[in-house]
């Protein structure tokens, strides 16, 4: 059930009778997920968990791409059950929705990532850490051992430190090492500019006290950690650290995707970064059918930024993504309801995702075709 009482979380009660819920109390929708969590925590977090780079153009465009585009159903095809199950890195999954990782989950919920990964094993998602979070990976496994994780490697200016930490991941049970090549510096995010956003106090991320710094931290300060020099020679390097796939994450362009087959990945996510790094830059649904038509079929293709619907999975398959990662749907339900909230938001997009495929015609996730988005196809 939810913990409605923990810590500065004791909004959550008053904040939840705001919207509709169901039986087990929970918001019924994304929608409402996002507005318990936008009453429940204070100004600055949320400025850092909702916010986008400069104009928050590419922001919008994220949300708005997948929500232009048509779905072209097909009546009388006999569909009586659907499967959402799917493929990507050689595994098989129930449904293509994987956690995103995203930074700092102390700031929305007392138990922090173990929350969030308690979720996502609940509605059997992969759980990607994030380098940047308040529960290294060790403690993550210990914590969940049975969830399915995966994890992302911010590579710091140490580069032992960063080696160890990939060790760590390794040795406790991460399947892929995730990559984010992104973020060498921050985006220009305005929101965090303004509210004065900043990390430290109680709550420690053990990958920047590891690194050495312990004052109060903006975004901005992440170039004193992250090495801008990273290139595709790391990646290679990194390939050769472990037994375990990586995928590169954040690129749009068609050479960028690639370059990483060409480097030794598995996989690639088309991503912006939540609209958060550089604006103007185009969605991952807008970059998604350039990609996987220049890697063709080399690596797996994932998508993220702007998933709000479980049609939206829908789209990317049929633009030709393997699955995709949700970011701050997660974030929503974490702050609104702790891991049942996490879990709920994950189940809503595959009911979603199983209504869908019904009424567009599909039996199977795994063989929606580009015919759902154009007829001519
Ligand atoms: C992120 N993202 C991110 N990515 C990453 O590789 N490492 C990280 O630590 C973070 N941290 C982070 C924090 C917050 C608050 C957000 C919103 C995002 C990016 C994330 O993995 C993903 O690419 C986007 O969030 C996807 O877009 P949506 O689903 O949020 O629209
Ligand atoms: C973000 C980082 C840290 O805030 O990935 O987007």
């Amino acid at each position: 059930m939810v913990d409605i009482d923990a810590g500065p979380w004791g909004r959550r009660g008053a904040a939840l009778e705001s919207v509709a819920t169901d039986a087990d109390g929970l918001p019924l929708t994304l929608a409402d997920f996002r507005s318990v969590f936008s009453q429940v925590l204070s100004e600055s977090t949320l400025a850092y968990y909702e916010g986008g780079g400069a104009d928050e153009l590419t922001l919008a465009e994220n949300v708005n791409s997948w929500q232009r585009m048509n779905l072209w159903p097909r009546v009388l095809r006999g569909i009586d059950s659907v499967d959402t199950s799917c493929e990507f890195l050689g595994r098989r999954m129930p449904h293509p929705f994987i956690v995103a990782p995203t930074a700092f989950h102390g700031l929305a919920d007392p138990d922090a990532e173990i929350a969030t990964a308690r979720g996502a094993l609940d509605a059997g998602a992969i759980y990607t850490l994030s380098t940047l979070a308040h529960t290294g990976p060790v403690e993550l496994a210990a914590a969940v051992p049975d969830a399915r994780r995966w994890f992302q490697l911010y590579v710091l200016r140490d580069r032992a430190l960063t080696r160890a930490i990939v060790e760590e991941a390794v040795a406790s049970g991460f399947e892929a090492i995730v990559i984010t090549v992104d973020l060498p510096p921050a985006g220009r995010r305005e929101r965090e500019m303004r509210t004065g956003f900043t990390l430290g106090g109680d709550l420690v991320v053990p990958s920047i006290a590891a690194a050495g710094t312990t004052e109060p931290i903006t975004m901005f300060d992440l170039p004193n950690l992250f090495d801008a020099t990273l290139s595709w020679s790391d990646i290679e390097q990194i390939v050769r650290w472990s037994d375990l796939p990586v995928i590169v994450k954040g690129v749009l362009h068609p050479r960028d995707a690639l370059a990483a087959a060409e480097h030794g990945a598995a996989g690639v996510v088309v991503s912006n970064h939540g609209g958060r790094q550089l604006d103007s830059v185009p969605s991952g649904a807008a970059a998604l059918a350039g990609v996987v038509d220049a890697v063709h079929g080399r690596v797996s293709v994932l998508v993220d930024g702007g998933i709000r619907r479980g049609t939206d999975a829908i789209k990317a398959r049929a633009l030709g993504a393997d699955a995709v990662l949700v970011g701050r749907p997660i974030l929503y339900g974490l702050a609104a309801a702790g891991s049942p909230g996490v879990s709920a938001v994950l189940k809503i997009l595959v009911a979603e995702l199983e209504n869908g495929l019904a009424l567009v015609g599909e039996r199977r996730f795994d063989e929606v075709t580009a015919s759902v988005l154009n007829p001519e196809a």
